[in-house]
């Protein structure tokens, strides 16, 4: 029998897990759960670049991962784990950064956008971020990483670390390719269609764990768009926002953007925002049980964290004692 190739990916737990999240990874994480071996992280040493309120992190990273599972990621058959609980990431971080060029990192869009946003805390380790994300990558020599437009920059300079580092020592990293799912949404703000959808502008952002009331809210005040043509039809260029809910509702229902035009022709934005809405609140509801469920069950949350943990730094722990050997440290 053929490996499986090896797939991994992370989610920082710096906001609450929104409809973006799982519309444009966590679901189709879940697809893939027979296909490859995966391995799925909560960043929490990522978000700590930023100033974080530690009993909100801890909570997100506990309910980030109850959620994982309430969407269908079962940890029999994914590994999933907390980034923190396994050292290898910090450890493999240390020697990558010395890999990672100064000017390579002063590049990196996220690091100039983090950087403005917050002048007062410019600290070493949001400079050094993508010698982690390096680390957390190639410790599992996956074959693909899945991400979004946001991370494409980090993916080339983990590969250009890798290959780096191959030159001098042999072939000690396999070189990642992105992947590019072939569905997924892209989904961008309930009110300003022209962003992702994020924590940052709460009243255009879904959260799993929100309160029915508060999604539908949100989607009846959603933009549309400003001619005055009041029809369904998908127009990203021209009707960012109407294509939004579309694109929304077509990855929920899994009707084709023609079947939802003519299941609205006739009845205007008024039907087709709270139609989006009741979609979303019924596709949510049982994830957000679930997840409520699995977060008061402590210790079966406890045991999935430390399996996971184990496995991964299993696999993290090869890899490693393999770069150590070859930079020259002497053997534990
Ligand atoms: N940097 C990613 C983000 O901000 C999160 C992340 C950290 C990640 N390490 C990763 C994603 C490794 C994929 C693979 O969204």
């Amino acid at each position: 029998m053929d490996e499986k190739k090896v797939m991994l990916s992370g989610i920082q737990p710096s906001g609450d897990l929104h409809l973006g999240n799982y519309l444009g990874a966590i679901k189709n994480w879940v697809e893939r759960t027979e296909e490859f071996d995966n391995y799925y992280f909560m960043a929490d040493m990522h978000t700590i670049t930023v100033r974080q309120t530690p009993a909100d992190l801890r909570r997100r990273t506990l309910e980030q991962l109850a959620l994982y599972i309430a969407c269908g990621l079962d940890p029999e058959k994914n590994t999933l784990f907390i980034q923190s609980h396994v050292p290898q990431h910090a450890e493999l971080g240390w020697v990558l950064q010395c890999y990672t060029m100064f000017g390579e990192l002063s590049r990196m869009t996220q690091f100039k956008d983090k950087s403005a946003k917050h002048q007062d805390n410019i600290n070493a380790g949001l400079f050094a971020y993508p010698s982690l994300m390096a680390a957390d990558i190639l410790l599992y020599q996956p074959d693909f990483i899945p991400v979004g437009e946001d991370q494409k920059q980090h993916c080339e300079l983990t590969r250009d670390i890798a290959q780096r580092f191959n030159h001098v020592y042999g072939d000690v990293f396999k070189i990642p390719e992105p992947y590019i799912p072939k569905t997924g949404a892209r989904v961008m703000s309930l009110n300003a269609p022209d962003s992702k959808m994020s924590k940052s502008i709460p009243e255009g952002c879904i959260f799993m764990m929100e309160k029915p009331e508060d999604i539908q809210r949100k989607f009846k005040r959603a933009i549309t768009d400003s001619d005055t043509e009041n029809c369904v039809r998908f127009d990203p260029a021209n009707k960012p926002g109407v294509a939004n809910l579309m694109s929304i509702y077509s990855a929920i229902t899994g009707k084709s953007y023609a079947e939802i035009e003519s299941e609205f022709a006739c009845c205007g934005y008024g039907k087709f925002k709270p139609a989006v809405g009741d979609a979303v609140v019924e596709c949510l509801r049982p994830i957000r049980e679930e997840a409520t469920r699995i977060l008061a069950d402590k210790a079966y949350l406890e045991n999935v964290y430390k399996t996971g943990a184990e496995k991964a730094s299993y696999v993290a722990n090869k890899t490693l004692r393999k770069v150590y050997k070859k930079i020259g440290f002497v053997a534990r």
